[in-house]
Parts: C-alpha cells; sequence; structure tokens
C-alpha cells in the first residue's frame, strides 16, 4: 500500500516523499525542464539543485512571520476562514509553498495565487506541483501573467512581493498596485535588494548594469524604500532585517555566480556600485 506523500524541509532542501512516483520517471521529466532558479528539492531519491539556496532567505523570513505577521493574519483570518494570498513574481513556487504549509501547520486555511509571466518557472511549478498531496494541491492556483495584469480590487489578505521592486522601472506603479490589490487591513511583505549606504533616502540608478545583471532599474536605501511604501499610501510600514545576499547564490555550472560580479574582497560591485543587500520591509492598506 502507498503511504500518502510527506513535505518536509531537510538541511534546508524541501524534500517530497511520493511512493507513486519512479526515479527514472522523475529523472526523464527533469530533462525537459531548464536550470531550477530557485530551491533546491529534493523528490523522492532525485535531488534538483538550484542557482539560490532559498531557503536562507526563508530563515530571514519567518522570525517575522512569528512575532509579527501571525498575530495580523489571525485578525484577518477572522472574518472568512480562509486566507488568499497572491505571490508575485512566484518563480517555481518555491516560497509559495513553504507559507502554505506554515499556514496550515498553524491551523490557517488558504488559497494561494501565484503569478509569474515567465513559461520555464511555470513549467517547473507544474512539474512540482503533482508529487505534493492533492488535497493541497487544490489550494495553488499559478497564471502566467505579469502584476500589471492583475485586477482583483481589494481582494487579497497578504501579498508577497519579493525579488520585484528593482527590476521595474516604475516602482510606484507596482507598489500602488499592490496597495489596490490588498483588502484593507491586508499586510504586503515587501523584499528587495537595498544599498547600504547614504543617511538620505536616495536610489541607486546603475547606467546600464549592477552586478552583472541589466535587468535592474532601482536600487533604493531603506529610507528610500519606507518613503516609496509612505507615498503609495500604505500604513504601519515597518523595516525588519538586511543582510548581504551572497550566502545565498549557490555556486553550480550552469548558471553565473554574484561572487563574479563582485570585487575580490567583496567591498564593490564590478561596476564598481555599492553591493546588493536584501531588505525585508511590511506594511498595510
Ligand atoms: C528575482 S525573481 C524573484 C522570485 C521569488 N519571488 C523570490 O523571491 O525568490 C523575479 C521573478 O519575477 C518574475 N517576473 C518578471 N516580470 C514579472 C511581472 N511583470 N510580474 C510578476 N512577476 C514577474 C520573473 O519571472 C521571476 O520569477
Amino acid at each position: 500500500m502507498n503511504h500518502l506523500p510527506s513535505v518536509f524541509i531537510h538541511n534546508g532542501i524541501l524534500t517530497i516523499k511520493n511512493e507513486s512516483y519512479k526515479k527514472e520517471q522523475i529523472q526523464e521529466e527533469l530533462q525537459h525542464l531548464k536550470a531550477f532558479r530557485k530551491g533546491p528539492y529534493q523528490i523522492n531519491e532525485v535531488y534538483i539543485p538550484s542557482q539560490w539556496n532559498s531557503f536562507i532567505k526563508w530563515e530571514y523570513f519567518i522570525p517575522i512571520y512569528k512575532d509579527y505577521l501571525k498575530n495580523k493574519i489571525k485578525d484577518l483570518y477572522k472574518k472568512n476562514h480562509l486566507l488568499k494570498i497572491l505571490d508575485v513574481g512566484a518563480n517555481n513556487g518555491y516560497y509559495s509553498f513553504l507559507m502554505y504549509y506554515q499556514l496550515k501547520n498553524d491551523h490557517l486555511n488558504s488559497d494561494f495565487y501565484l503569478i509569474d509571466p515567465t513559461l520555464d518557472f511555470y513549467l517547473q511549478f507544474e512539474f512540482l506541483k503533482k508529487y505534493f498531496p492533492k488535497e493541497d494541491q487544490i489550494h495553488w492556483n499559478y497564471d502566467r501573467i505579469g502584476w500589471q495584469e492583475i485586477h482583483l480590487e481589494s481582494f487579497f489578505d497578504v501579498i508577497f512581493c519579493m525579488g520585484i521592486l528593482y527590476h521595474h522601472s516604475d516602482p510606484y506603479a507596482l507598489l500602488k498596485k499592490m496597495h489596490f490589490l490588498l483588502k484593507p487591513g491586508g499586510v504586503l511583505i515587501l523584499e528587495t535588494i537595498t544599498i547600504n549606504h547614504s543617511d538620505y533616502p536616495v536610489c541607486l540608478v546603475p547606467e546600464k548594469k549592477y552586478a552583472g545583471s541589466s535587468g535592474i532599474w532601482f536600487i533604493p536605501n531603506k529610507k528610500a524604500v519606507m518613503n516609496f511604501l509612505r507615498r503609495a499610501n500604505f500604513k504601519e510600514i515597518l523595516f525588519h532585517n538586511e543582510r548581504f545576499i551572497l550566502d545565498e547564490m549557490k555556486q553550480n555550472d550552469y548558471l553565473p555566480s554574484l561572487e563574479e560580479n563582485l570585487s575580490k574582497d567583496h567591498t564593490a560591485t564590478i561596476e564598481g556600485y555599492p553591493i546588493p543587500y536584501r531588505s525585508f520591509f511590511t506594511a498595510v492598506k
């Protein structure tokens, strides 16, 4: 008799045991997918490496959840006994999976809405999803759209907007959209690259690339992020933590490493700009 699938974290690896699937079958399917950016995962005995060690970001998020967010979420939960959660730029679903199980552990039912326009990440999500228990899968809806295309006013209790802000040329449009989508009292979890530079609220505007990446428009310091949030009409704006991101980048042979894009002593990017940090903020509508 098959046991029900189980999901847990082991040594920072999101691990799924599902006896209905054979190793060869999993490996065959994996060959048709691009390299994973978020992870790593393990399905039965098959290890799936990833560019980022995504569990590290989660470890910075969990104290925010336990010390602050959980109480806020419980208040929101009292209204409908179902949380509607949006994950903007969900990639292959890594943080939605972890958050869904965290809430389930705390006896909070949730429906997750994952959005990301990139086909490769959607295919990875579809590949991963089927190994999870069926009763959980039905709570995850994935749309291959960008945040610009979602128009559900006052719909979500919680929005995760992680690793997105600096990739967009109009940060206000993004934050105003997050505000529009949240219910009154709903919470935004904003995580973004920041620079630890200047006592003024300032943004770095790279000429072409930042740490080797061309899709980066503004890198704010934390005071600038707080002002972005204020001017997008959020309240209860909190800065939670900031860290240098190098540890999160796993060295592997198929994707470029952040380390190659920093000076040898890690005090500047190869373009000569201040180094990247990652910071967590929360804000309420
Ligand atoms: C740096 S990754 C962040 C992934 C994940 N949220 C995290 O924190 O690790 C940025 C993600 O945003 C997605 N993306 C790009 N344009 C987007 C848009 N207009 N709306 C939503 N997501 C977008 C990319 O496909 C990618 O998965």
